[in-house]
This record gives structure tokens, C-alpha cells and sequence, in this order.
């Protein structure tokens, strides 16, 4: 399927630019180009426009309104802001208006790399119905500004913890959340720390940016109370899984770029259990599927949406911009036979955990029920499930606070 993108952008010579730029890519993308907001508005009402990708600052009706304006009538389209100051895209991030920023000049191979990593998803989905389902919900999330902020700083290579530390902590509601979270018997650190700057050096920058999506993904909503346990079991889960499958990673010898993938696919796999919450109606009939009748999840939401919670999770986090890695082992979590792939790799990190965290027996045997032994057998890894097994019982344990 052709993704469809609108350009926006009151000089010409910049819609001109893109216009030449983007010529080759004609095959795979629809493009619309427009130079002012109420052109914008024109095409977007006579046309399927999947992504908009619009300058700020614009006379009459500047990029904030039309954003503002897209993200009403047209909640499912994917909002690019592309600006040509850092400070503008400062004060836009602590907004929802857009998805992903973009810092001019901005050049071809960045456009795509943003646009095809936000939809590499979605030609595996039923299309469809999940953004049907996404389209019912009226908004997609927007990724939290502080873990943005922390990507952005995390850029400069000699950038001291110290520095990372003053931009969580100005956030106290983050910071008491970040405290409570690492000093939890889950992640054994010698002592109890106190602030940020010690998380930093106990736990590394990148645990501490995957937390804060986490944390700013599971908390904080305004939730009724009966879903408020589920979603902090979905959280204690998704630590859990994490945890374990950092764990076998680093059984596995994999370099430092995997271990981060694998703790923040862990810490987000069921991050689409929450975007499928939001469905009308839907809450309670899961619940009763789920505990009355004991279906599995994904069976009882194959049956009540007919899509599941891999797919709505790798769609969001794909718009979020995060790396196919996080993508693939989201989307295939449950069932990594579906792809191909050869080696070992975050989503069999990923999946392996998941089925370990469901297994409460004590003692090891080959046949856990939610393991993909066709994938597992393919990559030559079956003799090894059960060293995985013994190297990650402190992490299966429940939590005792
Ligand atoms: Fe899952
Ligand atoms: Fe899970």
C-alpha cells in the first residue's frame, strides 16, 4: 500500500526543494504539497493523507493551528513538525500537537528513514481493522517529552550524568515515580539511592530512559478505578519481562546497543494492551474473557477487536520513532516464527522471557506451552533454554517490596 504524505511550507522554493528531492520516491509515496494552511486543509479533505509533514512558521495560519486542526478532524494522520529552530521544537514538544520533530535543513534519506520507520509496521497489519480501532480511539499518545529531551542530550557523546540528572529532576512527579522504581526489590542495588544522579551511575542512562517511558506510559492516566490494577500489573509485567530478558541477553553475550534494545522492548511489549484499553466497550468484556473464561489475551482481543496487542503496540512505538529492533520484537513477540530471521536477536530475548514469566514451575522442562519451538529449533536454540531458565530465576520470583 502507497503511504500518502502532505507537505507543507509557505516558500516555495522549500516545497520546490522537496518536490526534486523527493522525485524518486514517487513509486511508494503519494505526495501532496501545499504552502499554506488552508491549501493544507483543502488537500487533506479531498484526499487519504496517512502523514503530514508541516513547517511552523507560516503567515495567516501558522503550523501549530493547522496541526492543531489536523490533529481534530484527522486524529489517525501521523504529524511531522519540521522546523528551522531547536527552540521552536522545544516549546512544540511539550504540546501533543505533533508525533515526531523534525530540525531543518532536513534531507531526503532523514524523511524517509522517519516516515518508512513509522509505517514499517503497517503494511504487516490488518491495516484495517487496527486503524479502524485507532481512528475509534481519536488520539494516539505522543512520546513523553523528557525522554526526547534526555535522546536529544544522550546526542553529544561527553554529555555528563550530571547534566542528564538536573533535566529528570526539574520533573518532581518523574523523579518521586524514578526513586520509588529503582530502589524496588526488583532491581537489587546495594543501597537505597536518593537521587537521580545516583540512578544514573547505578543503573545507566539508557535503563533510566527506558523507565521513563514506562513510566510516563503506565502511570498517570486518568483511568476508572477497576483498570487502574490492571494496569499496574501490565507494568509490573512488562519490568519483569524486561528484567529476564536482559538477562538472557547477556547469557546470550550480546554487545551493549542489543542489551538496551532487549530492556526497552521488555519494558514496552504490552505497551499496546493500553492503546486497546481505550477501545469503548471494550474494558470489561476483555476482563470477562480473560478471568471468567481464561482465554488468553490475545485470543480475546483477536475475538472481540480482531487485532492484537503486538500490532497496536508496534504501530504506536513506530510513529514514536523508535528502531526496527524495538519494532520487530514488539510485533512478533508472541509468535517470532512469523518473521525470518537467523540469529538471535531482541525479540527472542523478548519472547522467551514473556513465556518464562508465565511458567510458575520450579523446575525446568522443555515444553513451556507459550514457547515458539519452531523459531527457538530454527536458530539452534533449544539447548539452550534451559541454562536461560537457571540464569534468570532471581528475576522470575515475584516482587516483595
Ligand atoms: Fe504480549
Ligand atoms: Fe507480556
Amino acid at each position: 500500500m502507497k503511504i500518502s504524505i502532505l507537505f507543507v511550507d509557505d516558500e516555495k522554493d522549500v516545497i520546490d526543494g522537496y518536490k526534486r528531492m523527493l522525485f524518486s520516491m514517487r513509486k511508494f509515496w503519494d505526495q501532496h504539497f501545499a504552502i499554506s494552511g488552508e491549501e493544507a486543509l483543502n488537500i487533506l479533505a479531498g484526499n487519504n493523507i496517512d502523514v503530514i509533514i508541516s513547517d511552523m512558521k507560516m503567515p495567516v495560519m501558522d503550523g501549530t493551528v493547522l496541526l492543531g486542526k489536523v490533529k481534530e478532524l484527522y486524529p489517525h494522520i501521523l504529524r511531522i513538525i519540521l522546523s528551522g529552530h531547536q527552540d521552536e521544537i522545544k516549546i512544540i514538544m511539550t504540546t501533543t500537537l505533533a508525533h515526531q520533530f523534525l530540525l531543518k535543513p532536513c534531507d531526503t534519506n532523514k524523511i524517509k528513514q522517519v516516515v518508512e520507520n513509522a509505517f514499517s509496521m503497517r503494511n504487516n497489519l490488518e491495516n484495517e481493522k487496527l486503524l479502524s480501532i485507532i481512528n475509534g480511539i481519536g488520539q494516539l499518545p505522543t512520546i513523553p517529552e523528557l525522554y526526547l529531551e534526555i535522546e536529544e542530550l544522550m546526542k553529544f557523546p561527553d554529555v555528563s550524568l550530571d547534566k542528564i540528572s538536573k533535566v529528570i529532576s526539574r520533573d518532581p512527579s518523574i523523579t518521586a515515580k524514578l526513586l520509588q522504581t529503582v530502589n524496588s526489590a526488583f532491581f537489587g542495588l546495594p543501597r537505597r539511592v536518593t537521587n537521580i544522579l545516583e540512578a544514573l551511575s547505578f543503573l545507566g542512562t539508557n535503563t533510566i530512559k527506558s523507565l521513563i517511558l514506562y513510566l510516563q506510559s503506565f502511570t498517570g492516566r486518568n483511568l476508572p478505578a477497576e483498570a487502574i490494577t490492571y494496569y499496574e500489573n501490565i507494568g509490573n509485567h512488562s519490568l519483569q519481562v524486561a528484567m529476564i530478558a536482559k538477562e538472557i541477553g547477556k547469557y546470550e553475550k550480546q554487545d551493549k546497543q542489543v542489551l538496551d534494545d532487549i530492556y526497552i522492548s521488555g519494558i514496552l511489549h504490552d505497551i499496546g494492551k493500553l492503546i486497546l484499553m481505550q477501545v469503548p466497550d471494550y474494558f470489561g468484556k476483555m476482563i470477562e474473557l480473560t478471568t471468567v473464561k481464561k482465554l488468553k489475551s490475545i485470543e480475546a482481543e483477536s475475538r472481540l477487536l480482531g487485532v492484537t496487542h503486538e500490532w497496536a503496540g508496534a504501530y504506536l512505538l513506530g510513529i514514536w520513532g523508535l528502531p526496527s529492533t524495538v519494532l520487530e520484537a514488539i510485533a512478533y513477540h508472541h509468535n517470532p516464527s512469523k518473521i525470518n530471521t537467523a540469529n538471535f536477536s531482541a525479540l527472542t530475548a523478548i519472547h522467551v522471557a514473556n513465556a518464562f514469566y508465565y511458567f510458575k514451575e520450579e523446575s525446568f522442562t522443555e515444553k513451556k506451552p507459550d514457547l515458539d519451538f519452531d523459531y527457538l529449533k530454527n536458530l539452534n536454540l533449544i539447548s539452550n533454554l534451559e541454562n536461560w531458565w537457571n540464569s534468570t530465576k532471581i528475576y522470575r520470583e515475584p516482587i516483595h517490596e
